[in-house]
């Protein structure tokens, strides 16, 4: 039987932080507003980097933390809806400049819930026998996507990565992904492609920037997280009480307090790092594991939960032990 297993972690961000004060300068909002309602402190945002550079620092981090021959590696998926172009992809630049070997290499869009459903591919490819170490990626700049005079929306995202090596095993420790869509709801939150070009006039359509129906995201997200984490217990035959943390992709602090009570769960027992990167979409949960490893808050052994929600509408969840 083939298993898998997480064998490195790694995380960058860029350095420049936007505060919420800084934001009082560009759009009607203040401190007070966005902490209470989102606990975002600050976020960091790229000046002059882009999506794959900061995928390439946080690979090149897993890849050392996992110990792993860069030749070793042979499936490569970056989750990202801000790639550095429509394509190439981010996973194919990355290839090269990490110097991988010619190896399937594809990005995928499930916005905010890509990097569990990059862990999800990984995992199941790895148990079909036909792979071994997967590098996967989550890397989003998405204040290139923003519209800086939308209050609603600007005060949310950051920019980052993060990245995994998922590994066959001899031990069951990735043990339960899921992941799912509800496309009928792809209003809730949206960024439109250019539109069509009509070949009889050379019109020149500009890019949108992300829409969002915040309320009624918030409320399909609290459920949802609560959902998929009851979903790992049912199918694994486990309770909460068999887990010693979860860590939730980091949109709303207040969408993280409403699960921890709804499940009844302890709170401290929830990853947060929203204060100081907002909501950095696909890299969220990558990051997160990431800080939650090397902070020792999750340690060998641990059992834990992640989840995750977006645009799409799309969701996902896994229970793994480190
Ligand atoms: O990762 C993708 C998933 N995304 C999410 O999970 C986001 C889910 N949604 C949310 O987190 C929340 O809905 C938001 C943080 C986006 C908004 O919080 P809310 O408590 O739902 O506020 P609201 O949209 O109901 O707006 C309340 C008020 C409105 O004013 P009026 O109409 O009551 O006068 C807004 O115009 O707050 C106003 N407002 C702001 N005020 C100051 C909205 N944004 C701001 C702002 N600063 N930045």
């Amino acid at each position: 039987m083939i298993y898998t297993k997480i064998l490195g972690t790694g995380s960058y961000l860029p350095k420049k932080i936007l505060t919420n004060k800084d934001l009082e300068n560009i759009v009607e909002t203040n401190d007070e507003w966005i902490v209470s309602r989102t606990g975002i402190k600050e976020r960091r945002i790229v000046t002059d980097e882009n999506t794959s550079d900061l995928a390439y620092n946080a690979a090149s981090i897993a890849i050392k933390d996992a110990g792993l021959k860069k030749e070793d590696i042979d499936l490569l998926i970056v989750a990202t809806v801000s790639g550095d172009n429509v394509f190439p992809g981010v996973s194919q630049l990355l290839q090269a400049r990490l110097e991988l070997n010619e190896i399937m290499s594809f990005d995928i869009n499930a916005a905010c819930s890509g990097f569990m459903y990059a862990l999800e591919i990984a995992d199941k490819m790895i148990r079909s026998g036909a792979y071994n170490n997967a590098l996967i990626v989550g890397a989003e700049t998405l204040t290139r996507l923003t519209d800086w005079s939308d209050r609603n929306t600007c005060v949310l995202f950051g920019d980052g990565a993060g990245a995994m090596i998922v590994s066959r095993s001899d031990k069951n420790k990735i043990k339960d992904v899921i992941t799912g869509a509800r496309g009928d709801k792809d209003d809730l939150l949206k960024m439109k492609n250019l539109d069509i070009k009509d070949p009889y006039q050379n019109q020149k359509f500009e890019m949108d920037h992300i829409h969002m129906k915040g309320a009624e995201v918030f409320k399909f997200a609290t459920r949802i997280v609560p959902a998929t984490i009851n979903n790992l217990l049912d199918r694994n035959n486990i309770t909460l009480d068999d887990i010693n943390y979860i860590v939730a992709h980091q949109a709303n602090e207040r969408i993280i307090d409403k699960a921890a009570r709804d499940l009844k769960y302890p709170k401290e027992k929830m990853f947060l790092n929203i204060h100081r990167y907002g909501n950095t979409s696909a890299a969220s949960v990558a990051i997160a594991l990431d800080e939650a490893i090397k902070s020792g808050k999750l340690q060998e052994g641990d059992l834990f939960a992640t989840v995750a929600f977006g645009g799409g509408l799309t969701w996902g969840g896994a229970l793994i032990e480190l």
